[in-house]
């Protein structure tokens, strides 16, 4: 490959994956079975990132299943849901260029709730960093921190450094968590991973205490929160994530301790709270899985919204919705449903919006600075009646 012998693509994305391998000390390269591709957004990839895909475009193609991750617009329905046309075609054109290189046009950040499911042990290259922590951890297999640049590359060569997460060695947890406090709900392990993130950084945490299993809406959650106050890509929950069957499985010889009760839950969630009523209320951070569109669907059946709901959603899970039924519910409520895209990744700022309400500790997190509207953090149930009653105070 280094030779050329397959192209000048492959020759030049094989060189950034020996550079990053120098950079890291890797002794080696590993076969990797999957990627799933960040950079597909046009507001973070810009022309610069357009330019590169188009020209690797008409050099060659993924060699290994590669699903491509959210992008900027709704690309089923732009021009009726508002998005700029200048945006919307350039977008368009990288959404082309990836997909004609292979690129699996599930556009989401939750490639795992259609159908890129890596298993135990396998390596891949991810990013997108709600979905790296989520392969890391509940699934047990192995991506680092993949950008764009990195994950085209080991697209097209199928292969990725052996460094970091790939090594049994740094996949230990370095901190010790005491949950003192069962979270109840998918937003009360949102707050537990916001607590931690916080914390941790960018270390491995092994969480101990949870007397319950969570589910995958939970750790779809909590991984998200992590993620974002932190920069956290792997985490161990004692007897449920498959590497850790006890904490002494995973533990390094030297960790800290830190607890979290309702001392700490109540920090986190004292954070986002509102001053005044939502204006926005938004699910989907990570994009919605069929069950939270059915529990939407649920709660919304017959009722009309007085505030401005976003739902966002893959593609794929959006089609099954619809099948269901779930969609024109949520449609006659009057929520708006964005396919393929979210606040954070879209170009459409705020129109004048003040006041956010959310399930996700990620939005939460993120939509402050990026829309600057005061953010709140609540259950998806208390989202959902909010948006009905219009008042904050569920
Ligand atoms: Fe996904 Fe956007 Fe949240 S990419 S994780 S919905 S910020």
């Amino acid at each position: 490959m280094l030779a050329g012998d397959q192209g000048p693509l492959i020759r030049k994305c094989f060189q950034v994956l020996v550079t990053l391998g120098d950079i890291y000390g890797a002794e080696r390269m590993i076969e990797i079975k999957n990627v799933h591709s960040p950079g597909v957004s046009y507001r973070v990839a810009g022309d610069a990132g357009l330019d590169y895909v188009k020209e690797a475009s008409c050099q060659g193609r993924f060699v290994v299943p590669t699903t491509l991750n959210t992008t900027g617009i709704d690309s089923e329905n732009w021009r009726a849901k508002g998005f700029p046309e200048d945006f919307a075609l350039s977008q368009l054109e990288l959404n082309a260029a990836y997909e004609k290189m292979g690129g699996l046009p599930v556009y989401t950040c939750t490639p795992y709730l259609t159908g890129n499911l890596p298993m135990l042990g396998e390596h891949v290259a991810w990013g997108e960093s709600s979905a790296i922590i989520f392969v890391n951890s509940v699934l047990g297999a192995r991506t680092n921190r993949e950008g764009g640049p990195t994950a085209l590359a080991a697209g097209v060569t199928g292969r990725v450094p052996a460094y970091g997460l790939h090594l049994d060695e740094n996949r230990r947890a370095n901190w010790l968590v005491r949950v003192e406090e069962e979270p109840e709900n998918d937003r009360d392990y949102a707050a537990l991973g916001y607590h931690v993130g916080r914390l941790v950084g960018q270390d491995v945490p092994v969480i101990t205490g949870l007397k319950k299993r969570p589910r995958l809406e939970a750790l779809k959650a909590m991984g998200a929160a992590l993620a974002s106050s932190g920069a956290v890509a792997l985490y161990h929950l004692e007897g449920i994530t498959p590497e850790c069957p006890n904490r002494e499985a995973v533990l390094a010889d030297k960790y800290e301790t830190i607890s979290y009760g309702p001392k700490e839950k109540a920090e986190v969630l004292d954070k986002f709270t509102l001053g005044e009523e939502p204006d926005l209320v938004v699910l989907g951070c990570p994009h919605c899985s069929l069950v939270e569109m059915r529990e939407a669907a649920l709660a919304l059946d017959g009722r009309k919204l007085k505030t401005d709901l976003w739902i966002c959603v893959s593609g794929p899970v959006y089609e099954a919705a619809r099948r269901a039924g779930f969609t024109s519910i949520l449609e006659k409520s009057g929520a708006t449903i964005m396919r393929d895209t979210c606040p954070v990744l879209c170009p459409t700022s705020a129109k004048g919006y003040r006041a956010a309400m959310t399930n996700s500790g990620k939005m939460a997190h993120y939509i402050r600075g990026l829309w600057n509207v005061d953010s709140a953090l609540r259950t998806l149930e208390d989202c959902l009646k909010a948006a009905v009653s219009g008042r904050g105070d569920q």
